[in-house]
């Protein structure tokens, strides 16, 4: 090896080491939801496992870490997802939203999952369980657009 290229792969595994002490918050996860969507709604046993294999990683309080989630520089961009998703939505805490912000999530997730906008790629590029084919995505929607026109009964 050129003497070069070994003193930049020795700088780079340094810096790789010290990332790793740069303190980050890596979102809690909470086994007991009592104010969950399946804990609290009747959601058919397909739609609550494509739900918990899809999107609970990003949109619940139980999110299931791979061992490579705790490895910088991935776990900042991995948290910061996990972070987004849940502000955006969290099935963990359906029962505290009001009906306005249902009937917008449940609008937008059947606009989303047939749009083919979730699961996002780089998710679904490490988690083969995530992909949905064409009739996940359609018993999902359907499922959504039940649900919005029960909230109206
Ligand atoms: C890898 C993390 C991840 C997974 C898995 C994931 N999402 Fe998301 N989701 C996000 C992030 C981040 C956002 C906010 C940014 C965006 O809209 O791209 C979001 C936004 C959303 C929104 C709001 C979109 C909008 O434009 O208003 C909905 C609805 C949604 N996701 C539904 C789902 C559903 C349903 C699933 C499962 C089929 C799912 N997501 C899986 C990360 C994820």
């Amino acid at each position: 090896m050129k003497k070069t290229t070994k003193i930049l792969g020795y700088f780079l595994a340094v810096i790789l080491v010290l990332i790793q002490f740069y303190p980050t918050n890596k979102p809690l996860t909470y086994v007991n939801n009592p104010n969950g969507l399946l804990e609290n709604s009747q959601v058919p046993n397909h739609i609550s496992n494509l739900l918990k294999s899809a999107c609970y990683d990003c949109h619940s309080n139980e999110t299931k870490y791979p061992w490579y989630a705790s490895i910088a520089p991935l776990k900042w961009l991995i948290y910061s997802d996990i972070n987004e998703g849940r502000e955006e939505l969290n099935f963990s805490n359906w029962n505290t939203i009001n009906k306005e912000e249902k009937v917008d999530i449940l609008d937008d997730i059947s606009t989303i999952i047939l749009e083919e906008e979730m699961p996002l790629k780089k998710y679904t590029l490490f988690h083969s369980e995530a992909k949905l084919s064409l009739e996940d995505r359609e018993n999902i929607a359907n499922w959504s657009e039940l649900a919005l026109e029960n909230l109206y009964e």
